[in-house]
């Protein structure tokens, strides 16, 4: 460790304890919101669980680039938010959705793909869903779709991004998004995954702290 640096950083955490009180606790960056968007199910899929890749004891998977997705559901200073429902919703390998009004040509819709699933947090905040690597459709990045349910709150909506994909930059819905990477995470092989999984990690920073 470099010991300078590190006496330094111990001096300005000390400093601003006695300037203000209580500012140990870095506030983080709120993760953007992204709204709804047209394809929220308009009816839920057989199954609902945090595993989009089967749906009930199916054998067949969805079509894709397995991914695992997980992170933590956070408040402004990191403290993990227990009892968040997330849900993820989002289009199978050609772009379509369990919604009846969804673009793409329906006739191709991979009816093994679950395309929505919800996961109830624990005490470290932690969420895990199975589900495919996004794909891009007509005017959109590829994106996986969140809402997060917390007691005595609104539903809050954001959307996951591949980090470096270059239709991000282009994106009609999230162009205008302030600090549009933080609706990004890498998308990368799991190391000896004989399948090719991938993992994306990716935390989501709420603005506010839940009461329970
Ligand atoms: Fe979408």
């Amino acid at each position: 460790m470099n010991t300078r640096r590190h006496f330094i950083r111990h001096l300005a955490a000390t400093g601003a304890f006695f300037v203000v009180p209580g500012a140990f606790a870095e506030a983080l960056t709120q993760t953007p919101a992204v709204g709804f968007g047209p394809f929220y199910p308009d009816h839920l899929p057989l199954d609902t669980d945090n595993d989009l890749i089967l749906i009930n004891d199916s054998l067949t998977p969805a079509v894709g680039a397995i991914t695992y997705v997980s992170g933590r559901i956070l408040g402004p200073t990191g403290e993990p938010i227990r009892n968040a429902i997330v849900e993820i919703w989002e289009a199978d390998t050609n772009g379509i959705y369990i919604h009846s009004h969804s673009g793409g040509d329906k006739a191709k819709q991979d009816k093994n793909f679950q395309g929505y699933g919800r996961f109830l947090t624990g005490s470290s905040g932690e969420y895990l869903f199975r589900t495919i690597k996004p794909v891009a459709y007509t005017g959109r990045c590829p994106h996986i779709h969140y809402a997060v349910k917390v007691p005595g709150r609104d539903k809050w909506t954001t959307e996951l991004h591949i980090k470096d994909d270059p239709k991000n930059a282009s994106d009609g819905v999230t162009r205008n998004v302030k600090n549009p990477e933080l609706l990004c995470a890498e998308f990368a092989p799991i190391p000896g995954a004989k399948a090719g999984e991938l993992s994306a990690k990716h935390d989501i920073v709420l603005g506010f702290t839940p009461e329970t």
